[in-house]
């Protein structure tokens, strides 16, 4: 079992743009592919349960491909799959299989339908029994009321009312609701208990409309179709990010400080799940709401308020809370939650046996978990995932009680989020940063330090430099701000055992130049062009650290990085430097003149309107025009360690 292990994080700050929502996808997919024309899905999540969906879209015969910039293109089949006999693999992907169930089952056809083997605990008799008072013929091939499933073709009558039960998933019913229409009939459904987790519902009507089909609901009792509505392409659809997602960010903002913004849903969303925001804010935390955006901060006093609340409405979001109260002032309750039970595993009885691996008192309950946090989480603890994505995404957020965590097998997070991890590295993972002018030894001891720490490194100047490079190399003058800073948008540039490749091309050497040199200061002087680089320089930021050397890292790129070092030398012991280095590499070297072009440079960096290098007050400053490179890395790694990494 492999684990990933994260460091103590003591804040969160950034932003986050979220991977497109699951239930949306996984809804969009098959509503296209049932319905009459073809339509283009934008932002579509690229997942294992997305994955899922369409290997048996295509399986079925529906012709899928990818389209510019990772949007999907789906050619709707017009009512029923042409495929006829197909035995399909569904993992674990709820949203797959019940769905596609009730559409197969009015389709004619011959299918079988399994999944891994937690997919076969999850109950699917609600929605069979529902199948069944239709005269569908849908088959349990191993124990009655769960997956596997045969289907075989029906003579299918919908002379009365579907009665459904509702308590155990919604998304029984959110399965006969869309396929339905299939049969151009009038249908009703009627449910016969409380229906839980009723905004996916809400989902699911909101997309159908989309697709031209309107059901009739009333109260949250009846839901009716009329006859002869067929689904048809609304051509373009963009896929909400992942609301359920945006909690593990939204948390860690209340936890670890803030702001931490997520992007890709907010105020307009359709997804219930954006109501873990209030959640939160009952816990204190403080909240603002964008159209496309929602953003977290910690409560001004940095303690969150211990909560009793019915989450029946967000019941994957809930889990984030859980966590969450580990932060909190005091016992809470998280009621209604029933339906975890019979999620990717149980969530109930998993969350209890990790919470209290951290050290809380917790109480569980057939369909309730109350959590009493402890005095201080227990560090080095080895989270189990459960084979349950969320468990390993909203545990992760524990090791911002500033102790290190083992989250075990975090490739389950593939399921919704394959890039949950390097997303939260983004607003969480320990920076320090080192600015300084040119030839301070600030590139040699910020390597040294990361070599130290075992972090990644970031040398944010030879972004600038290659900026230059390529806008040499293409004839884009230095001085054309939007031209140097679309190549800078696009850079391709790696770097890769120690060599600095530009479209392939090694260019280590070349980019030290002093033509290319003279060019790096220029072009960094110009706002476009820094604007251009922020979003990469920031995505180096990874478990379990990064060290980013440069002029803006403390106060632009990293404002809250966690140690701050601004590494100075007098101008002439700089340019002694530079001089000696040039005549070990055998290159032609004038004292007087590297003198002068340091100081202009300096001055040109200093002096300049945007992200001028100056020595923030929050950075400690290292001279090390007397200190040899031994000295200068002990002196960053003594401020470092006073920071507690
Ligand atoms: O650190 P360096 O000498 O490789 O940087 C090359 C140029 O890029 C230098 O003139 C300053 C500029 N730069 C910057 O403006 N901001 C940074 N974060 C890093 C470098």
């Amino acid at each position: 079992m492999v684990g990933l292990t994260l460091p103590p994080l003591r804040s969160a700050r950034g932003s986050v743009c979220l991977p497109g929502s699951k239930s949306i996808s996984n809804r969009m997919l098959l509503l296209a592919a049932l319905a009459q024309g073809a339509t283009e899905i934008r932002k579509l999540l690229d997942s294992d349960d997305t994955r899922v969906m369409l290997a048996a879209l295509e399986k079925l015969g529906i012709d899928v491909s990818a389209s510019s910039g990772g949007n999907c293109r789906v050619e709707g089949c017009g009512g029923t799959f042409p495929v006829k006999d197909a035995e399909l693999f569904m993992g674990n992907a709820g949203t797959a299989i019940r769905p596609l169930t009730a559409a197969l089952a009015l389709s004619g056809g011959h299918y079988r339908l399994s999944g891994v083997a937690r997919m076969h605990e999850r109950p699917i008799g609600d929605l069979v029994d529902g199948l069944l008072q239709i005269g569908a013929d849908v088959r349990y091939t191993g124990n009655p009321g769960f997956p596997p499933l045969a289907i075989h073709p029906a003579n299918l009558k919908l002379d009365a009312p579907i009665r459904l039960r509702g308590d155990v998933s919604s998304q029984f019913l959110t399965a006969l609701l869309m396929a339905l229409p299939l049969t151009g009939a009038a249908a009703v459904i009627e449910m016969t208990t409380e229906l839980i987790s009723k905004p996916y519902i809400e989902i699911t009507l909101n997309l159908m409309a989309r697709f031209g089909v309107e059901v009739r609901r009333e109260a949250w009792q009846r839901f009716s179709i009329a006859a002869g509505q067929r689904y048809r392409s609304p051509g373009v659809l963009d896929v909400e990010g992942d609301a359920s997602a945006a909690s593990y960010f939204l948390a860690a903002g209340a936890i670890g400080g803030g702001p931490v913004r997520v992007e890709g849903v907010g105020s307009n969303s359709i997804q219930g799940d954006v109501r873990f925001a209030e959640a939160l804010r009952t816990m204190g935390a403080r909240i603002e709401w964008g159209e496309q955006h929602i953003e977290a901060r910690a409560p001004e006093s940095g303690r969150l308020n211990a909560f009793d609340l019915d989450l029946n409405h967000i019941p994957d979001a809930a889990m984030t809370l859980a966590v969450a109260a580990l932060f909190a002032d005091g016992r809470c309750v998280l009621r209604n939650i029933a339906s975890w039970r019979v999620k990717e595993t149980d969530r109930i009885a998993a969350m209890a046996t990790e919470l209290r691996k951290l050290g809380a008192t917790v109480e569980e309950g057939a369909d309730f978990l109350a959590v009493t946090p402890p005095a201080t989480i227990s560090p080095g603890v080895a989270i189990d995932t459960y084979d349950d994505h969320r468990m390993a995404m909203c545990f992760s957020l524990a090791a911002l009680g500033g102790v290190p965590l083992t989250i075990n097998d975090p490739q389950c997070v593939n399921k919704t989020f394959p890039d949950y991890f390097d997303a939260l590295a983004e607003i969480t993972a320990p920076v320090i940063a080192i600015d300084g002018p040119s030839a301070s030894g600030k590139g040699t001891v910020a390597e040294r330090v990361a070599k130290a720490m075992g972090y990644h490194y970031l040398d944010s100047g030879s972004l600038y430099r290659l900026t230059a490079l390529a806008s040499i190399r293409s004839g884009v003058a230095l001085n054309d701000e939007a031209g140097v800073a679309g190549l800078a948008a696009g850079l391709p540039a790696s770097f890769e055992g120690g060599c600095i490749l530009l479209a392939g091309d090694d260019v280590t050497d070349a980019i030290r130049s002093e033509e290319v040199s003279a060019g790096a200061s220029k072009v960094a002087a110009l706002p476009a062009v820094r604007a251009a680089l922020l979003a990469r320089q920031r995505a180096y930021r990874r478990f379990p650290g990064l060290v980013a050397d440069g002029r803006d890292m403390a106060s632009v790129v990293f404002p809250a990085a966690a140690a701050k070092v601004f590494l100075t030398a007098s101008a002439e012991a700089r340019a002694e430097r530079r001089h000696k280095q040039l005549i070990v590499k055998g290159m032609p070297a004038n004292m007087h003149a590297l003198l002068q072009d340091l100081q202009e440079r300096d001055a040109r960096d200093a002096q300049r309107s945007v992200a001028p290098l100056r020595h923030c007050e929050d950075a400690d400053l290292v001279d090390t025009t007397r200190l040899d490179i031994e000295a200068a890395v002990a002196a960053v790694m003594t401020i470092v360690k006073r920071q507690g990494l």
